[in-house]
């Protein structure tokens, strides 16, 4: 933490070290007030770089000495580097550094940290520099070997990447455990991991025949939880061998949970650390979308081996390269193994919803920035929806234009030109267009790259004309953008559209086919189309972007009846659902919901086609946050007054379907989190919801004291969480007590109190009377004992749910959201600036707020923002942000 503006990173300074490092042998006496770091660098002269003085990074550490060469050599300090003005002559040398840090008072978690007795390590982006000097920059890479000696009671257990080459006993007490790593690697994928731990292990064969070890640690009691983990991780291992012919590289493969980790999980390798949230599992204490989640990030970071690791990023501003492509293929994963082409529907349209809930309004806010940033003063800022979801779309959008066979081809000439190197998106991009020759990425590569320079989301208008004489349809695109910061124009975007054309009755008219927009304004002509089409367009969200097909009511219901693409089908509903909110936000008094959308809803819920996961999404109204996102200036207590009565309309008219829908639904067999189980509990879970809610406005007690006896006889969690989540958000009497007994069952098992902060931080604002409940009980858990700022699954699940899941509780007329807000930035900052910023971030679209708000919030961000000693992470968010007010 300093005073001043911090040092801004540019993408277009990149120049290559003038010193690799090639080999490091380091080795830790491990000690929780001062650990000793002793590393040997085997340095080599970059001959391509003019002679200068070495410079290595290191912050929050203490140099004991430096030798080069076998001799001591003088140093200095200069900002957080370390200077040896002469380091020896000749091409290559070899450096010591001895070096001392303090795990247990390293709160930021990054670095060499402790948590709940053991030591753990997290290093991307550049917490290797916290625990000794170094090139902490991803194109150095070599190959480690780790001497970890440490206390055997305390530690027995002792993890580096790679594998274990000795181990023995020390005098006092200590052991030691030798770990080499033969595949080179940057300083951020360097792990260790010394606790007291247990672990589940697995042998399994790879098509080469060899074997290779599994292993997940955790600690002692918890071993029950890791069945789900170790299913994961298994068909991942065999998935990315089946899918794109990468196998395991490692004899061992070990996953370690940690209590306290800034984000879900790190890919070191041979040793990912993982947040306990992305391992520990049983129906008693996850949802089954805490089963997914385990799923998809347990692929997520074992697909960084080969997307990451094997091939690694030449700089910060190449993340995407490793993070868009991880998510594709995670997506990828979780999709194939949903198995049934309605699941993979189902999960295509949650990664959707996630896209526009997260990725759109930062596209559209003060932190807007291309999936392949310009610049940063905090790298740690930039792992966002952006570099990661979007940029996973922006993969998928080649996947679309070479085809899935021309994208296998592409990965594997990828792997055949990069593999052991640090690369960028270009080269990425060019493999790709490169295996496809001819195709619709390599004829337009230059243009389709722009997805990864500039920012913003692209609007798409369609619109359609039917020549019934000549049977012809022609259909015109343009796209626009707005202005993002530092990027006032646009140049156009490369956008593959899948289209179809459907009959009013919902027959075929014309089968899918690929459309490419690759300028403003282009024209596409539909032959021998036999009536007025509805067009189905940017199916399965072939493109990230904002369409206006200009369709009505009558169209949309065509679609939502009869549409193929289950992606477009769900749309087509929130399109119905989304102009009927906006409607009602624009209008001062409460508007009653028309006979043909909630027929067409009571028609989706009672088909016996549909899947239940499927009709769960098409009747859940589009989200607080989504709605805000179509206006330019929003007021969060209008929408949510709506929104809020919509479901009670809803709750009410349908409220005999949703009765048959809850009993219908109900899950006899035993827990397994499968699509088909899990789609059944969410459509009785919101059944559920509706009816508490339409019961508690009728004074009627059957369904609350239902719910209330599901929250205590549940057989899992999805059901226990479900039945709390209906009478907490409609208010009912029984919530209070039902609180009460799910945090006595929850039995101080973290992950489940979290989820009982994170409920009451979520819960919904009343309108009208009692308004601002919600948020007094969200304040007065800060001094719940169970309540602690340090571990940040925790700090999460109470602040940053009410800042930003619960927009009518956090944002008031009397600024007091505001002033909580900023009150907790300033206690978070000095303890973990990481988390500080992601907090920071709820700001991000205060100029689109109404007033009064939009006033409020821009005062409690300057009153933050003129405090001395804030972190780079906090200042870069909080100026960027103020600067969007011009
Ligand atoms: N690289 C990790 C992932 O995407 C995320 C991460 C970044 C974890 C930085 C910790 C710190 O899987
Ligand atoms: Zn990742």
């Amino acid at each position: 933490m300093r005073e001043g503006p911090a040092t801004v990173v540019h993408r277009q300074d990149y120049a290559a070290p003038a010193y690799w490092i090639r080999k490091v042998e380091l080795c830790f006496d491990l000690d929780p007030v001062k650990t000793i770091v002793s590393s040997k660098l085997h340095i080599e002269r970059n001959p391509a770089a003019e002679p200068q003085p070495l410079k290595l990074h290191g912050e929050d550490i203490t140099v004991l000495r430096v030798m080069a060469a076998g001799e001591s050599v003088s140093f200095r300090h200069e900002d957080k580097l370390l200077v040896i003005d002469n380091p020896p002559a000749g091409e290559q040398f070899v450096l010591e550094i001895r070096n001392t840090c303090s795990p247990e008072k390293n709160t930021q978690l990054s670095g060499l940290y402790t948590s709940g007795g053991g030591f753990f390590t997290q290093c991307e982006a550049e917490g290797f520099r916290r625990i000794t000097y170094f090139l902490d920059r991803p194109d150095v890479m070599a190959v480690y070997t780790v001497t970890l000696r440490a206390d055997k009671k305390k530690y027995p257990v002792l993890l580096s990447n790679g594998n274990l080459v000795e181990q023995g006993e020390l005098d006092g007490g200590r052991h030691f455990a030798v770990w080499h790593d033969p595949f080179p690697k940057p300083s951020y994928l360097f792990a260790l991991v010394a606790a007291d731990l247990v672990c589940r292990e697995q042998k399994i064969r790879t098509r080469a025949g060899k074997e290779h070890l599994l292993q997940v640690f955790v600690r002692r009691g918890d071993l029950g939880k890791t069945e789900h983990a170790m299913a994961s991780l298994v068909a991942s291992v065999v998935w990315d061998e089946a899918r794109f012919g990468l196998p395991l590289d490692l004899e061992r493969f070990m996953i370690v949970a940690v209590e306290d980790f800034n984000m879900g999980a790190m890919e070191n390798k041979g040793l990912n650390i993982f947040n306990t949230k992305f391992v520990l599992a049983s129906p008693a204490t996850a949802t089954d979308v805490d089963f997914a989640g385990i799923e998809s990030v347990v692929g997520h970071e074992y697909f960084h081996n080969w997307t990451g690791n094997r091939i690694t990023c030449r700089d910060w501003f190449q993340l995407s390269l490793k993070e868009g492509l991880t998510v594709f293929r995670d997506q990828e994963f979780s999709m194939d193994m949903a198995g049934s082409p309605s699941a993979r529907a189902v999960k295509r349209i949650e990664d959707v919803r996630a896209l526009r809930a997260s990725q759109f309004p930062e596209d559209a806010g003060a932190m807007a920035h291309p999936v392949r940033p310009d610049s940063y003063a905090a790298i740690d800022n930039f792992y966002t929806a952006t570099v990661y979801e979007k940029g996973s779309e922006v993969v998928r959008m080649m996947q679309t234009l070479v085809g899935r066979e021309g994208f296998e081809r592409g990965i594997t000439l990828y792997f055949e030109r990069h593999d052991g190197q640090a690369v960028t998106c270009d080269d990425f991009a060019q493999a790709i267009a490169d295996a496809n020759p001819g195709s619709e990425l390599a004829t337009r590569l230059e243009s389709f790259k722009r997805w990864y320079s500039q920012a913003g989301t692209p609007r798409l208008k369609a619109r359609g004309v039917y020549d019934a004489e000549a049977r012809r349809y022609t259909l015109t695109l343009t796209q626009s953008a707005l202005p993002s910061p530092g990027q006032p124009t646009k140049q156009p975007f490369v956008i593959p559209v899948l289209a179809a054309l459907l009959g009013r009755d919902g027959r075929t008219l014309a089968a899918e086919r690929l459309l490419v927009l690759d300028s403003a304004e282009q024209q596409f002509v539909f032959e021998d189309v036999d009536a007025e089409p509805v067009p189905s367009l940017l199916r399965g969200f072939s493109a990230p972007v904002i369409l206006d097909d200009g369709l009505g009511d009558a169209e949309l219901l065509t679609l939502l009846a009869h549409d193929s693409d289950a992606f477009n089908r769900w749309e087509a509903g929130q399109r119905l659902a989304l102009a009927r909110l906006l409607a009602a936000v624009e209008q001062a008094a409460p508007v009653t919901l028309d006979e043909a959308f909630v027929e067409a809803m009571r028609t989706v819920l009672r088909d016996p086609a549909l899947d239940p996961a499927f009709k769960e999404l098409a009747l859940t109204l589009p989200s607080e946050g989504y709605v805000a996102e179509q206006l330019a200036t929003f007021d969060p207590q209008r929408i949510h007054a709506v929104r809020e009565h919509f479901r009670e309309q809803l709750a009410s008219t349908l409220h005999a379907d949703w009765a048959e829908a809850f009993e219908a639904n109900l899950v006899h067999e035993g827990y397994a989190p499968t699509p088909a189980q899990a789609g059944r509990r969410a459509l009785a879970n919101l059944a559920l919801a509706m009816l508490c809610l339409h019961a508690v406005r009728s004074g009627n007690p059957v369904w609350p004291g239902r719910a209330y006896q599901r929250v205590k006889d549940a057989s899992n969690m999805t059901d226990r969480i479900g039945a709390l989540a209906a009478l907490v958000h409609s208010h009912s009497e029984l919530a209070e007590p039902a609180l009460e007994r799910f945090h006595a069952i929850a039995g101080g098992e973290p992950l489940v109190v979290d989820k009982w902060f994170a409920l009451q931080a979520q819960a919904s604002e009343p309108v009208g009377a009692g308004h601002g409940r919600s948020f007094a009980r969200a304040k007065a858990l800060l001094k719940h004992p169970d309540f602690s700022l340090k571990n940040p699954n925790r700090a999460r699940s109470l602040i940053f749910q009410l800042c930003m899941n619960n927009p009518a509780a956090f944002h008031r007329a009397d600024a007091a959201g505001y002033v909580f807000w900023a009150e907790r930035l300033l206690e978070i900052d000095p303890i973990n600036p990481q988390l500080a910023a992601r907090l920071a971030r709820v700001m991000d679209r205060w100029t689109a707020l109404a007033e009064p708000y939009r006033s409020a919030a821009r005062e409690a961000l300057a009153r933050v923002a003129a405090k001395p000693d804030l972190s780079d992470d906090v200042r870069e968010v909080l100026g960027r942000a103020l600067e969007a007010q011009q």
